[in-house]
C-alpha cells in the first residue's frame, strides 16, 4: 500500500458551499443487498470511497458484475454467482464485509465469511447476527476463524436484540427478505441507513415496514426485481463538514444533504453558538467569527449522538471556550484520537469511558497518526485550528469514509494537501 499524509497549515477560516456525497453506511449495505437479486440493479449517489471498492471487490470475486462510472452511479448483476465465500483478506480490512452474510445464506442456502475479529475501536461481537440467523433455521458454525452458515429455506421468526445493532439489524432485514413467512425484529436500529436499506429493497418488490423505528416487520417474497435507487446522503460526512466551520469560526453552506438526519448533531452545534439555517436538502452555519463554546455529551444509536461524530466533537471541544464532558456508550474503545490531540496542545482528561476536556485557544501543528476513520477527521479538524502545520500519517483511513476531503476542504478555503509518506505499515 502506498502510504500518504495530509499537510494542513492551521488558522484559514472556512468559508463558502460544497455538495456532499451519498452516504457509506447506507451504500455498503445496498451493494450486499443486490446479491438478493437476478435481475440488474442502478444504484446512483455511491460515494468514491475505499470501502466501496473493498465491498466492490468482495462482491466481484462471487461473481457479481458490477459497471461503475464517473458520476457516481452503479449497475449490478448479481444473475450468476460462484461462490458464497467473504474470505479473510478482505474481511478484515473492512467489518462490513459481515453485511454479505445475511444475503448469501438467503440466495444459496449456505455462506462461509471471515469472523471479522477485534479492531481498533473495539472488540465488535457479531453474537447478534448469528442469533438472529439461528432463530431464522440456520445451523451455523465457527470453523478455523470462519462462520459457516446453511439453511435449506429461511424461515420467518420474531427476534429480539440484546442490543442496538445497526449491521446487525441490516443483516436480519437481507435474509428475512426472501424467508418463508414473517420475520419481526425488535429492539431494531433506528439509523437512516438501515431505512435506506428499506426502501431500496422495498423498490425491487420486498415487503418490509417499520424501517426507522424501533419494529421491523418482514413480510417474505419469493423473488426480488430489478430497479434503480439513490443512496441518501453521508450524516456524518455532512456533521464532519459543520464542525470544520465551527472549529475555524467560519460560515459554510453544505448542499445534497438531509438536515432532518441530524437533529441532534445540529442542536448541539448551536449550543457552541453557531448559527444554522437549513432548507429541505441543505444547512448553512455561521459562527460569526467567534470562538465556539463547549459541549457536553452522551453518544448513544440514532437519534441520539452519533459515536461516528464523538471524535469530531471532542477536536471542537478542545479549542472551545470552557470545559466539555464526552462519553462513549456505543464502543468500548473509541478514544485513540485523544492522544493525538493532546500532543497537539488539547487538554483532555480520559476516566473511563469519559473525556473532559478543557478548551484552550493555542493548539498547535505537530505530526500526528490516524488510527481510524473518525479520529482522523478529528485530527484534521484540530489541524485546521491549530497554529502551524500539521502532518497526519496513515491517511488511508481517512479515504475509507471521506469523498476528497482534501478537494473539498480546499474549496471552503483550507490549507491542505497530501503528499506521499516514508512510514512502513
Ligand atoms: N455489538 C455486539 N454484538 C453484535 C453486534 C454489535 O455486541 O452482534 C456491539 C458492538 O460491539 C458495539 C455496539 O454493539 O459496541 C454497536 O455496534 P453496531 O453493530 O451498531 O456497529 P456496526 O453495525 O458494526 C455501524 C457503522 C459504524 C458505526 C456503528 C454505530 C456501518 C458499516 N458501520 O457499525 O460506522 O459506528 O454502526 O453507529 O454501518 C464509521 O462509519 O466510522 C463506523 C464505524
Amino acid at each position: 500500500m502506498t502510504m500518504e499524509k495530509l499537510i494542513i497549515e492551521g488558522r484559514h477560516p472556512l468559508n463558502g458551499e460544497i455538495k456532499i456525497s451519498g452516504a457509506k453506511n447506507a451504500a455498503l449495505p445496498i451493494l450486499a443487498a443486490s446479491l438478493l437479486t437476478t435481475s440488474p440493479i442502478q444504484i446512483s449517489n455511491i460515494p468514491h470511497l475505499q470501502d466501496v471498492t473493498t465491498i466492490v471487490s468482495l462482491l466481484g470475486q462471487m461473481g457479481v458484475k458490477i459497471t461503475l462510472d464517473e458520476r457516481s452511479n452503479i449497475e449490478v448483476d448479481a444473475s450468476s454467482l460462484d461462490s458464497f465465500q467473504a474470505p479473510y483478506e478482505l474481511v478484515r480490512t473492512m467489518r462490513a464485509s459481515i453485511l454479505v452474510l445475511g444475503p448469501l445464506l438467503s440466495r444459496f442456502g449456505e455462506a462461509e465469511v471471515s469472523l471479522p475479529g477485534g479492531c481498533a475501536i473495539g472488540t465488535r461481537p457479531v453474537d447478534q447476527h448469528l442469533k438472529g440467523l439461528k432463530a431464522m433455521g440456520a445451523e451455523i458454525i465457527l470453523q478455523n476463524g470462519y462462520i459457516k452458515a446453511k439453511a435449506k429455506k429461511l424461515k420467518g421468526a420474531t427476534i429480539v436484540m440484546d442490543m442496538v445493532t445497526v449491521t446487525g439489524t441490516e443483516n436480519l432485514i437481507m435474509a428475512a427478505v426472501l424467508a418463508e413467512g414473517q420475520t419481526i425484529i425488535h429492539n431494531a436500529a433506528r439509523e437512516p441507513e438501515v431505512e435506506d436499506l428499506a426502501n431500496f429493497l422495498n423498490t425491487l418488490g420486498a415487503e418490509i415496514s417499520g424501517a426507522g423505528s424501533q419494529t421491523i416487520s418482514i413480510n417474505g417474497v419469493k423473488a426480488l426485481r430489478g430497479g434503480k435507487y439513490h443512496v441518501l446522503p453521508d450524516r456524518i460526512e455532512t456533521g464532519t463538514y459543520l464542525a470544520a466551520a465551527v472549529i475555524t469560526s467560519g460560515k459554510i453552506k453544505l448542499k445534497n444533504t438531509r438536515p432532518d438526519f441530524l437533529k441532534s448533531v445540529l442542536l448541539k452545534f448551536e449550543e457552541t453558538g453557531a448559527i444554522i439555517d437549513t432548507g429541505e436538502d441543505w444547512i448553512s452555519l455561521d459562527m460569526k467569527g467567534n470562538r465556539p463554546h463547549a459541549i457536553n455529551f452522551s453518544t448513544a444509536p440514532y437519534p441520539a449522538f452519533p459515536t461516528d461524530m464523538q471524535a469530531q466533537m471532542m477536536a471542537v471541544n478542545s479549542i472551545a471556550q470552557g470545559t466539555g464532558v464526552i462519553t462513549e456508550t456505543v464502543f468500548e474503545n473509541r478514544f485513540m484520537h485523544v492522544q493525538e490531540l493532546i500532543r497537539m496542545g488539547a487538554r483532555i482528561e480520559l476516566k473511563g469511558n469519559t473525556a473532559i476536556c478543557t478548551g484552550t485557544d493555542k493548539l498547535h501543528g505537530a505530526p500526528v497518526m490516524a488510527t481510524d476513520l473518525r479520529a482522523s477527521a478529528s485530527l484534521v479538524l484540530a489541524g485546521l485550528a491549530a497554529k502551524g502545520e500539521t502532518a497526519i500519517d496513515r491517511i488511508y483511513h481517512i479515504d475509507r469514509g471521506y469523498e476528497c476531503i482534501e478537494e473539498k476542504l480546499t474549496q471552503l478555503g483550507a490549507r491542505i494537501h497530501r503528499i506521499p509518506s516514508e512510514t512502513k505499515d
